[in-house]
């Protein structure tokens, strides 16, 4: 099982950085974590380059979700929105067939505002993403100073973590027999 996480702050010592971290250390051996990076590497979107080859560092970051089961985003808000290089990676995908029904769960620390998750939401449907609401968690996080280690070491994050993994592993697996069964003999 392949998860790519996607998370929308540049910031060196992000706290939606640490949450995707931690992520991957309450997962079960087996699940192989790609962490893409690359989001302020990513050009300005612009139509015109979307209808020829896209730009290496665009086609990376589409190689990595067409080689993904499932996608995990932990973002911040910014002036209560996602932040604008996060949004400008999301633009690029809007057009990559391998986002429509792609498992999407989201991480999204509650710092006492929701719009930034609203309008991800938004963005997710509009294109096409299967977003995993049990899968999704707020996460009581107030401080933007956590890092990995400080996060694992709250058992009520922790556990809202795991039962996370849980259920985005039990509903990939679930998906992966549907479709061996309707593959047939
Ligand atoms: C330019 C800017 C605008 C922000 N606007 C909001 C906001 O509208 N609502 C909010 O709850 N936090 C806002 N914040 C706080 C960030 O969401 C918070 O610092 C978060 O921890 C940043 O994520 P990171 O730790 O992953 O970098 C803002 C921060 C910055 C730098």
């Amino acid at each position: 099982m392949r998860i790519l996480t996607l998370c929308g702050s540049l910031r060196a010592r992000s706290s939606n950085r640490a949450i995707l971290r931690a992520y991957e250390r309450v997962a079960p051996a087996g699940v192989v974590f790609e962490h893409y990076d690359r989001i302020g590497a990513l050009p300005h979107f612009n139509p015109d380059l979307d209808d020829v080859d896209a730009p290496p560092e665009v086609a990376a970051l589409r190689a990595s979700l067409a080689g993904a089961d499932a996608v995990v985003i932990s973002t911040p808000e910014y002036a209560h929105a996602l932040p604008g290089s996060f949004k400008n990676a999301l633009d690029w995908l809007v057009s990559d067939p391998a986002f429509a029904g792609k498992p999407v769960a989201i991480l999204h620390a509650a710092r006492g505002s929701t719009w930034a998750l609203d309008s991800l939401k938004e963005v997710l449907r509009t294109m096409s993403a299967r977003i995993l609401d049990a899968a999704s968690v707020l996460l009581p996080l107030n401080s933007n100073q956590a890092d990995e280690d400080a996060i694992l070491s709250r058992d009520d994050l922790r556990r809202l973590l795991a039962r996370s993994v849980e259920s985005l592993t039990t509903e990939l697996g679930r998906t992966k027999n549907q479709e061996a069964d309707a593959s047939g003999p």
